[in-house]
């Protein structure tokens, strides 16, 4: 590719955010590909040169001063530029002499103009430039969502928009918030961009999950984009996470079984302003279930008490948190079709107050079933009362 050209024509562009070159010559001893990324470490903006060579991948921070020659030396041998900018993504090709430029919309008008059944625009809308995403599998490099991901997507936009309602009315610059089984932390990336890019606040977000690659994978990404305030860590939320007094909202989505119960403990316990948990799979209810009265007649069938004690849990766990002295709504965050895990306790702390357990408590003893969320505060409570003896 014409380099000398190809440079003349970047400077012609505004909001330059990422390259990627590809398509090297037949025979040419270079990489595959290659992609430079403006990146800010420790508030300095720099450009991050990726190169794969085979399974590996290389990374470098350049200085904007250095961008100019490592291109023009990087570029001849590659047939393909794509070029992302803040407004429009560049892509040039050169077969043979001729150098071709196309050029495609980002941002929200030109997404909608290539999709005319889009329902509504999002918080975070398609071409919206997170290069993070790219990096997650989200986004394609040119910050169209990947098919397989566009469920997730959804989902995660209006979890977004629910963390955007409760803050109405924060007037702080800074906040502090838990993902507890963060997992891949789709959420926690976008939240943290929201936060900061969009709100610009100063956020601190720490995402627990007790697997080691996912959290090494994720605190490697926070780091490649200079995510200061974002951070993994790996741990058990049911015994390894440490109490702290100035968390503004605790988050969950799809927290395994039990794992969420312990989130609302952790929440319960540090007096957490604010709660936004999407429950997941639940077994211990159901596995524990026997029977003992009026209920019997859904456990007739394996679904419909798999159904039953899913919903009996969420039940009690709202009950707990209103009982604790939470606003509670149990909401339908996103439509069925997106996720069958589609409840959300949505949860504001009012009145932090000893619970009444009596009424659950006599349900579980008919019953027999096992809960978490309900032995927890038992205990944390009973506790509460020898202290105030
Ligand atoms: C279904 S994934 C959801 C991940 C992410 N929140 C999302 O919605 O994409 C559940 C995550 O919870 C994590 N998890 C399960 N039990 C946990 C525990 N006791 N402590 C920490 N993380 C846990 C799993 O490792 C997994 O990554």
């Amino acid at each position: 590719m014409d380099s000398e050209r190809v440079w003349g024509e970047l400077q012609q562009l505004s909001g330059l955010i990422r390259l990627s070159a590809s398509d090297p010559v037949k025979g040419a001893d270079v990489p595959s590909a290659f992609s430079l990324r403006s990146v800010s470490v420790k508030g300095k903006a720099l450009w991050q040169l990726e190169t794969r060579v085979a399974q590996q991948v290389f990374h470098e921070n350049l200085e904007s001063t250095e961008l100019e020659s490592r291109l023009l030396s990087l570029l001849p041998p590659y047939r393909q530029l794509c070029a992302v900018c803040s407004g429009q993504t560049v892509t040039f090709t050169q077969y043979g002499k001729k150098l071709r430029r196309s050029i495609q919309t980002n941002d929200l008008e030109g997404a909608r103009s290539v999709s005319h059944n889009r329902e509504k625009s999002y918080l975070l809308p398609e071409g919206e430039p997170v290069p993070a995403l790219v990096d997650l599998g989200i986004f394609t490099p040119q910050f169209r969502i990947i098919a397989s991901r566009s469920d997730k997507y959804k989902q995660i936009n209006r979890f977004i928009e629910l963390v955007d309602d409760a803050l109405r009315g924060f007037s702080r610059d800074t906040i502090r918030i838990m993902d507890f089984g963060c997992g891949k932390s789709y959420l926690t990336f976008i939240l943290y961009y929201y936060l900061t890019e969009k709100r610009k606040l100063k956020a601190e977000i720490i995402g627990y999950d007790i697997k080691a690659d996912v959290v090494e994978h994720c605190n490697e990404i926070a780091q490649r984009y200079g995510y200061e305030g974002l951070r993994f860590v790996l741990g058990d939320v049911s015994r390894d996470t440490k109490d702290a007094a100035d968390v503004d909202m605790l988050v969950t989505l799809h927290a395994c079984d039990t794992a969420t119960d312990y989130a609302l403990d952790y929440a319960l316990r540090n007096r957490i302003p604010h709660i936004l948990s999407v429950p997941c799979c639940q077994h211990e209810v159901n596995l524990s279930l026997h029977r003992g009265g009026e209920l019997d007649i859904f456990m007739h069938h394996g679904i419909l008490k798999e159904r039953m004690a899913a919903l009996l849990t969420d039940s009690i766990r709202a009950e707990i948190l209103k009982s604790c002295g939470y606003e509670v709504d149990v909401i339908e965050f996103v439509d069925l079709s997106h996720t069958p895990k589609n409840l959300m306790l949505r949860c504001r702390l009012k009145q932090p107050r000893i619970p009444d357990l009596r009424a659950l408590k006599q349900l579980q003893e008919r019953y027999g079933f096992r809960q978490t969320l309900l032995a927890l505060t038992e205990e944390r409570c009973g506790q509460q009362k020898i202290v105030r003896l």
